[in-house]
Parts: structure tokens; sequence; C-alpha cells
């Protein structure tokens, strides 16, 4: 099969490792992409929300199958491009219609949606700019610290927590008053759950369901998970409180119910669902929908699945996937992300990356990284995952710890603290 992926992060990097190694897999493009994809595929300079210069390659290069990496072209519909487009309808898209994209699109509706079908999460109510006063009112029944969240895509800037009433009602006015443009002109308030958060992972034709590996993930800059929110630092998988018993109530009360209700809905959807979940008293409860892998817990997501990828994929678009099995390597993977000094403030780009010939054993997953005059180079503030293995989390760990420090670039930095909380 001649297969496109979309996207250029550390997300697809190991979406597209995984993919190359299907004998099923002929050709692998991915649009744009970056170094480290070129390593295992054929990069395309096609960005990937430019869907009429994607329907041109995928005719002319005999395109079998789309891979969509990233939210913002399932957002704005991709899938249904394709659907409603008679030279591409047979190709299959791997994620959601436009309509499913709205779990991750919008934080109003996720929440309705959750409550509709009876799906743990945190009591919450929308507000807009008319209903400020109403807003503040309910941010008084509240105990702090406080959960405010823009109702759009805010390229993962959207969610304040703050410690007073004070800033959450002047916070809600800024918010409302245009604060994130239209993705804030409708606020979403909720009750704080305290808690270790985990990712948990489907595959969906839209009625049955395959479970990925979960994974944990660490987003704030600063060791001891302090300072500003990232794109990510790091993830691992397992995640030790997400055993048998309690992804038994993550399948029962969440995936289960939310696979239900898409179909009881007339949902399309035939990709991802990545369950942004928090581990309450034992209880699992739901922080977000996202409709696309997580990164960085891709760089340790697809290091633990030993089934092939395309015969997933494959399964989704001809709806059988209740065939399938999902094996996982019982080894623990984790990886740790390389970022440019003050990232995720303003960083330099350019830097050229050396030492990645003298990597060994370790899986390196370019995130943010181009070639220049054929030297790898940073592009980005999260530059590459170092992805490893272990017969225990410290094992892994100390592994990825170990390659991180012989990959050089100006101004690397690294949080040495990955797992440490687990
Ligand atoms: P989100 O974009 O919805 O994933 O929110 C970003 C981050 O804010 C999450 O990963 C959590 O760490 C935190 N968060 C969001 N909602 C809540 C909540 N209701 N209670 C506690 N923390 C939350
Ligand atoms: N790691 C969280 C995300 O991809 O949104």
């Amino acid at each position: 099969m001649n297969i496109l992926l979309l996207g250029s992060g550390g997300r697809e990097h190991a979406l597209a490792w995984k993919i190359a190694q299907s004998p099923k897999t002929s050709q692998l493009y991915i649009a744009p992409g970056n170094a480290g994809t070129a390593q295992v595929g054929t990069n395309v300079p096609i960005k990937a929300d430019d869907f009429d210069t994607i329907r041109d390659f995928v005719l002319e290069h005999k395109v079998d199958m789309v891979v969509v990496g990233p939210e913002d072209p399932l957002v704005k519909g991709i899938y249904d491009y394709f659907k409603a487009d008679p030279h591409l309808a047979a190709v299959p898209v791997i994620g959601p219609s436009r309509q499913g994209a709205v779990l991750e699109g919008s934080k109003d509706y996720a929440k309705a949606f959750m409550q509709r079908h009876h799906i743990p999460t945190a009591a919450y109510r929308t507000f807009t700019g008319d209903t400020l006063e109403e807003g503040k009112a309910f941010l008084r029944t509240l105990q702090p610290p406080y959960v405010l969240k823009a109702d759009g895509l805010c390229a993962g800037k959207g969610v304040l927590i703050l410690p007073t009433l004070e800033e959450a009602e002047r916070e809600l006015e800024e918010m409302l008053g245009g604060m994130f443009g239209n993705a804030s002109s409708r606020v979403v308030i909720e009750e704080f759950m305290a808690g270790i958060e985990c990712s948990v992972f489907v595959l969906t034709d839209g009625r049955h369901y395959a479970i990925l590996p979960e994974a944990k993930d660490y987003k704030r800059i600063g060791e001891g998970d302090t300072g500003l929110n990232t794109g990510g630092m790091g993830s691992v998988s397992p995640v030790p409180f997400a055993d048998k018993e309690w992804m038994a109530k993550v399948e029962n009360r969440i995936i289960r119910p939310t696979v239900e209700g898409l179909a009881e809905e007339g949902i399309d959807y035939h990709g991802f669902i990545f369950f942004g979940l928090i581990n309450v008293d034992g209880d699992p409860k739901v922080i977000e929908y996202n409709v696309r892998m997580g990164d960085p817990e891709t760089e340790t997501v697809m290091l633990r699945l030993k089934t092939d990828l395309v015969e997933l994929f494959q399964a989704v678009a001809e709806n059988r996937l209740d065939d399938c099995k999902v094996e996982t390597d019982a080894r623990s993977a984790v990886c740790v992300m390389l970022v440019s000094g003050g990232y995720p403030g303003a960083y330099g780009k350019g830097y050229p990356i050396t030492g990645l010939d003298q990597v060994e054993g370790s899986v390196v997953f370019h995130a943010g990284t181009s070639l220049k005059d054929g030297q790898v180079v940073t592009a980005g503030g999260r530059v590459m995952a170092v992805s490893s293995y272990g017969s225990t989390k410290a094992e892994a760990l100390a592994k990825s710890f170990a390659e991180a420090q012989k990959i050089n670039f100006e101004k690397k930095y690294f949080r040495s603290d990955i797992g440490a909380d687990l």
C-alpha cells in the first residue's frame, strides 16, 4: 500500500517509524515531515491542511490511505473533503469526520456529549459575553482552584487554573473579551479535579474499538512539574496505576459509552480517540478528548505496540476492528524530549545537531528538526524525543538519559525527572 501521513512532529516520526515496519507498506510519504521522517519515508513539501494539493498528490502517486497526525486538518474536515470527492472517496482517511473532530474542537460540545452519555467528568457550565455575570456567580459556588477553558482550539494554551476567586473573575472577563480571539468567545468553567493524569488511546471504526498502550506525559518545562506548560517534555508507558482493574473502569465507564455515543448520534468516526484522564481516588474521569494521538505519548506508545499498525488501520477503514487483537510489548518505554533553551518562550532555530550517530539502543524521534545542506538542524522548540525500552521504567529512563547526553546542540535542555513521580 502507498500511505500518506500528514504532520511534522515527533508524533508523526513515531507513526512513520511504525508504519514503515509493516510488510503492507510499499511507499510511505510524509507531508511535510521533518529530518527524522525522511529516514523512514519520503517527505513531500505539502502543508497538512492544504487539501487541494494533498488531493493532487494522492491521485498522482496512487496513495491508498491517508493517516492524519495533528488535529488541525481533522477539525477543518479533511475526512469529509475526501468523502465528498468522487475521485478520493475510495481512499480511506484515518481520522474522524469534521463532526467527530468537534470533540476536540469545542470543549463545550465535548462536555455536553459526556453529559448525554453519562461519562464521568468534572461538573461544568459554559458562559458567553452575554452571561459574564452568571459566570462570576457560578465561580462563587465553586472551591478554588478555578478551571477556565476557552471553548475552541488554542494550541494547548486555552486552559487557565487560577488560585483565587479574584483572578478567576478577572481572567473570565479577559477570555470572554477576546483573549484567545474567537476561541474564547465561549468559556467552560469546571470543577477542579485532583489526581494523576493518564492518556488512554483507542482506534475506532465507529462501532468497535482497539485499546492501545496507555502513557503519561509531562507538560511543564521545569523539574518537579513547575513552570510554563509545553507541548510535552517526555512520556512513560505503562502507567503503574493503570492496572487491569483501573483499565476495566476506563473501558466500561468511558471508552465503551463514548464509542456507543458516537454510533448513536450517527457521527462518522474512523480514527484515534485520545482520552485525557485523571485518576480521582481510584476512579478515572475525563479531562478532555483529543481526536488524534498524543505527543510525546506516541513516542512511547509506538514502541510498545507489537501489532502491525497498518493492519489496524485497514481494519478501521473496513469496519472490522472487532477482528483485531492488540499485542503489547511487556517492557517499559519512556521518552525524554530535548528542547531548545528558552522554549516554551522565545528560542533560536537552525542550530546544528551532532552526536546522533553515537546513539545506540534508543530510538530518536525527531520533532522540530530540518535538513540544511545535509546537516540536521533544530527547527522548533521541541527538537527530538529520545525513546528507550527497559525491563523496568527506571532502566528505560537511565538509557534515555544516557543517550540524551550524546546528542548536542546549542542551549539543549531536558527534564531529568521524567517518570520520577510514578
Ligand atoms: P486540557 O487542555 O483540557 O487538557 O487542560 C490542560 C491541563 O489542565 C490538563 O492536562 C490538566 O493538567 C489541567 N486541567 C484541565 N481541566 C482540569 C480539571 N477540571 N481539574 C484539574 N486539572 C485540570
Ligand atoms: N500530550 C498531550 C497532547 O498531545 O495533547
